[in-house]
C-alpha cells in the first residue's frame, strides 16, 4: 500500500488546494482552529520545531507566531514551494530553518533529539500506510526527552463515514463489497483501515493510498511516550452540512460552536466520530 510516489504526485498536482482545504469552508476553518490550539498550548518562544508533512505550511506559520523557529518538511517539492511562498508573504521566513524534502519514514538527516517539538498533522502518518510505526519511531526519536510531539491522521470511523455520504451515486451502500466510490469494498476497510484509493474532489485523481485510524490504535502507535490527549477533530460537524456555511457567517452562532467543539472532542464517544484524531505525547 505505502506509496511514496504516487503520495508525493499527488500532492504535487493537489498543490493550492491543500492551502484552500482549511480556509474555503467552514468546515476546514474550524479544522484549522482546532489543530491550532495544540500549537498554541505546547510550542514556546525559542522552540526549535519540525513541521513534518507540512503542505503549503498553515501549521508553520502558526508555529512561528508562537515564537518557534520552524523547519518545514515534505515529500512533495511543489508542496514545499508553496509553503516557501506562503510564509514569505506571512513575512515569517527569517524563522524558518530549512525546507527540506523528505519522507517522515527516514528522518535520519537528524540526530536524535534534534528538536524541541515535532508536528505531523494532516495525515503523513496516515499515508505512510504499513510503515506508520517506523515513520511514528523517528518523529520520536528527533524528539527531545520531555519535547511534544503533536499529530493528526485520519480517522477511520469518520473518515469513512464522510466518504459513503459524501458519494452521490449509493455505489458504496449498494455494492459495499465492490463499490466503485473507493477500493477495496466498505467491510474490508472498515475491518482494516486500509483505503486504497477513492476520488479526490479537488483534482482528477485518486487519493494517495493511505491508513484510517481508531484513536486506540494511534494511542498504541505513542505508546512508548507519555499520551497527554486524544481528541477528535470536527466532533461537532458534517463536511456535507450546509448549516454549518450560514453558522460561520453569524460571529455568535460560530463562536459558540467553536466552543462547543472544543468541550467535545476529548468526549471518549466522540474522539472517534471527527474525520481527523490529534494526539499529543510528551517524549
Ligand atoms: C493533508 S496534507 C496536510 C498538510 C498540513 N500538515 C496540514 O495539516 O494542513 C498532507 C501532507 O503530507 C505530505 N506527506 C504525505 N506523505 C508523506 C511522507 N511520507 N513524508 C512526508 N510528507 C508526506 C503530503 O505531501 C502533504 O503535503
Amino acid at each position: 500500500m505505502y506509496d511514496p510516489v504516487y503520495t508525493r504526485a499527488f500532492y504535487n498536482m493537489y498543490a493550492e488546494a491543500e492551502w484552500l482545504r482549511l480556509e474555503k469552508t467552514a468546515f476546514g476553518r474550524l479544522k484549522a482552529i482546532i489543530h491550532n490550539d495544540f500549537i498554541k498550548r505546547y510550542i514556546r518562544p525559542g522552540d526549535r520545531v519540525l513541521d513534518a508533512g507540512s503542505g503549503p505550511g498553515r501549521f508553520s506559520i502558526t508555529i512561528t507566531e508562537n515564537g518557534g523557529k520552524v523547519t518545514v518538511l515534505d515529500i512533495s517539492d511543489h508542496q514545499l514551494t508553496l509553503a516557501k511562498q506562503k510564509l514569505t508573504e506571512a513575512k515569517v521566513l527569517g524563522c524558518v530553518e530549512q525546507f527540506i524534502e523528505a519522507d517522515i519514514v527516514d528522518l535520519s538527516m537528524f540526530s536524535t533529539g534534534h528538536f524541541d517539538s515535532v508536528i505531523c498533522y494532516g495525515g503523513a502518518l496516515s499515508y505512510v500506510c504499513e510503515k506508520r510505526y517506523e515513520a511514528a519511531a523517528e518523529l520520536i526519536r528527533v524528539t527531545r526527552p520531555g519535547g511534544f510531539i503533536l499529530v493528526s491522521v485520519m480517522s477511520l470511523l469518520g473518515g469513512l463515514l464522510t466518504i459513503i455520504t459524501q458519494q452521490r451515486d449509493l455505489s458504496a451502500l449498494r455494492s459495499p463489497e465492490d463499490t466503485m466510490s473507493f477500493r477495496p469494498g466498505l467491510w474490508e476497510v472498515l475491518d482494516t483501515g486500509n483505503l486504497l484509493s477513492f476520488p479526490s474532489k479537488s483534482v482528477e485523481k485518486q487519493h494517495a493510498p493511505m491508513h484510517l485510524y481508531t484513536a486506540e490504535e494511534l494511542q498504541n502507535l505513542f505508546k512508548g511516550c507519555d499520551v497527554l490527549e486524544v481528541v477528535g477533530s470536527n466532533v461537532t460537524t458534517s463536511e456535507f452540512s450546509n448549516a454549518l456555511e450560514e453558522i460561520s457567517a453569524d460571529s455568535h452562532a460560530w463562536s459558540t460552536l467553536i466552543e462547543l467543539e472544543r468541550k467535545l472532542n476529548s468526549n471518549p464517544g466522540l474522539v472517534n466520530s471527527g474525520n481527523h484524531i490529534i494526539l499529543v505525547a510528551r517524549r
